[in-house]
């Protein structure tokens, strides 16, 4: 995942250009760079983060008022100067950047190397700015036409955009794949991989689709296919506060994210649930309840965290549905050929929208007839445009790497989803939905709660900080819990992590457990409790560190455990 930011207006460009990065710093941070236009092309770059950049071209004349700019997260060619975007064509000519993954991008190398073009990068990005270049002197066209023509050669995902020191104030924008945001102001225009570079100046956006081309410039927004047919721009109007793209004082996004969630888990639920009703209102669910009962199978289709969340999601949906449930990574399914039928469902969950692997997913599946729902929080996201129905998450933007907010907010989401199916088919007793209802309902003040005992929880994290490995057990939903747990520690802390269902320690890995080794249980109180409890005491008697979450109040396991964490009862 890379961060793209256009600006083309009256405003300085860079300003505009580097404070959008730095809202898109979540998107990758391994290097930075940016373009300028201003009679000739500009283009300044380096390694590392957004303020590196900044550091290094203090003093430097940046007057202009056109520009582009990216944050990287590498794939092709390791972080460094010379592999940040933007890239330069071989003639200095046209600049571009890249967000994606160009995969037919050594076949096109080959025939560039033949015609003598030599690069000064490792990146898929150079190679399709040349291919770009090449076609454009061919065929003495406009940069436009140049890469219509480039792009129905190239195989992978993009967004691209470009700027030719020969067409002064226009940038050139193409997605597959993708996500893509154009800002419209007045007499400006604003790109953004998302809508937060550009929500302090206007809160009118077009998302663009697949297969779009754009010609972008100050007071001019056009809109073609690939096929060069104009199509009409869908302005859309933002409802986000500038506010929940700020940290508020917190040192990072992903600790105001995760202090956020007892308000976003109410996002979530409001207006949809009344436990004092027991009702639960969901339009873009309920249209195809019919088709949910009746259907085969439900298959979830994600990515990471929201395929952790689409696991605990099997738990709640064959306990209260009695439907069966597959839950498939998108990178696999995809490249699959999956059976799928008619009338499957498939739910696709996903926090972005605008994963590639997801959404290929589902393109695969819907071309095959299955009913896409999908449970997004990016409102008007690809994956939110392309399911026939579903639910968003409603948990605001996430900004920080590492999923918090967004997973229990699909968690809240899937929850509803299944109450809702489980009543319709009365899979699910009154007396037990009514009950769910209220805990569901409860579930934000008892995040709350547990958040109060932060400081215990940084007194523990200072304790097991040095450790090397750690692993991460619990049985039924608290297993994909257990993976998540895993992941978050891997992504944040570098410190290596496994998750595993409690029960299949025994089958080898135990091998690996010593005094050396932290095992975090989550080990709260349900109908698997008492084996969890037998696997606790496997792994005392061979010297690990048992640190557990609880049920507050379960002195037992708070016995058997090193160092416990406290939760509210709940369920
Ligand atoms: O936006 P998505 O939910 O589709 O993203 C899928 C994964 O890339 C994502 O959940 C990732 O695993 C998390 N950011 C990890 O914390």
């Amino acid at each position: 995942m890379c961060g793209i930011v256009g600006y083309t207006g009256p405003r300085e460009a860079y300003p505009v250009i580097i404070k959008g990065l730095k809202r898109l710093e979540y998107r990758g941070y391994d290097s930075t760079g940016v373009a300028l236009q201003n009679g000739g092309l500009k283009v300044y770059k380096k390694k590392g983060k957004v303020a590196e950049l900044e550091e290094a071209v203090v003093g430097t004349n940046l007057h202009a008022n056109v520009g582009i700019g990216h944050t990287r997260w590498a794939t092709h060619g390791e972080p460094s100067d010379r592999n940040a975007h933007p890239h330069q064509s071989s003639s200095g000519k046209l600049a571009m950047i890249h967000n994606g993954i160009i995969e037919n991008y050594a076949q096109l190398k080959n025939e560039l190397v033949r015609k003598g073009y030599t690069f000064a990068s490792d990146t898929d990005t150079e190679v399709l700015l040349n291919f770009i270049e090449e076609i454009k002197s061919n065929n003495e066209c406009s940069l436009e036409e140049a890469v219509r023509i480039a792009l129905k050669r190239v195989v992978g995902a993009y967004v691209i955009l470009l700027m030719d020191e020969d067409e002064p104030g226009t940038i050139i924008a193409a997605r597959k794949g993708s996500p893509l945001v154009i800002g419209v102001g007045k007499g400006e225009h604003f790109l953004g991989s998302d809508a937060s570079p550009m929500l302090e100046y206007t809160k009118e956006v077009v998302y663009v689709n697949d297969y779009e081309l754009a010609i972008v410039r100050p007071d001019e927004l056009i809109l073609k296919n690939l096929g060069n047919e104009k199509v009409t721009p869908y302005i859309q109007k933002l409802d986000i506060d500038l506010a929940a793209i700020e940290k508020n004082g917190y040192e990072h996004f992903m600790l105001k994210e995760i202090f956020e969630q007892p308000q976003t888990i109410y996002d979530c639920l409001r207006g949809r649930l009344d436990a004092d009703a027991g009702t639960i209102t969901m339009s873009g669910i309920q249209q195809y309840a019919d088709q949910i009962i009746k259907a085969n199978r439900i298959v979830m289709i994600a990515c990471g965290t929201s395929w952790h969340a689409g696991l605990v999601a099997e738990y709640i949906f064959e306990e209260l549905c009695r439907i069966n449930v597959e839950v498939e990574y998108a990178s696999e399914f995809r490249y699959r050929n999956p059976v799928i039928s008619e009338g499957d469902v498939i739910i696709a969950i996903s926090q972005s929208g605008e994963t590639a692997d997801t959404l290929v997913a589902i393109e695969t599946a819907k071309s095959k007839g299955a009913i896409i729902l999908g449970v997004v929080n990016a409102v008007g996201s690809s994956i939110a445009r392309i399911s026939h129905g579903g639910a968003y998450t409603h948990a605001g933007p996430e900004i920080g790497v590492a999923s918090t907010k967004a997973f229990t907010a699909q968690l809240a989401v899937l929850t509803m989803i299944a109450l809702k199916i489980a009543q319709i088919k009365g899979s699910v007793s009154n007396e037990r939905y009514m009950h769910l209802l209220r805990e569901l309902n409860d579930i934000p003040e008892k995040v709350a709660e547990v958040l109060k005992t932060a400081p215990a929880i940084e007194k523990l994290a200072n304790k097991y900080k040095d450790a090397s490995d750690f692993l991460y057990l619990g049985r039924g939903y608290n297993f994909p819990v257990a993976l998540e747990g895993a992941l978050k520690l891997k992504e944040i802390s570098y410190i290596h992590a496994e998750g595993y269902p409690a029960a299949e320690m025994k089958h080898g890995p135990i091998a690996l457990v010593d005094e050396t080794l932290p095992v975090v249980f989550v080990a709260t109180r349900d109908a698997y409790h008492e084996k969890v409890v037998s696997n606790m005491q496997e792994i005392k008697a061979r010297k690990g560190k048992v640190v557990s979450v609880i049920t507050a109040g379960d002195e037992h396991s708070r016995d058997l455990s090193d160092d416990v964490m406290e939760i509210p009862r709940s369920g």
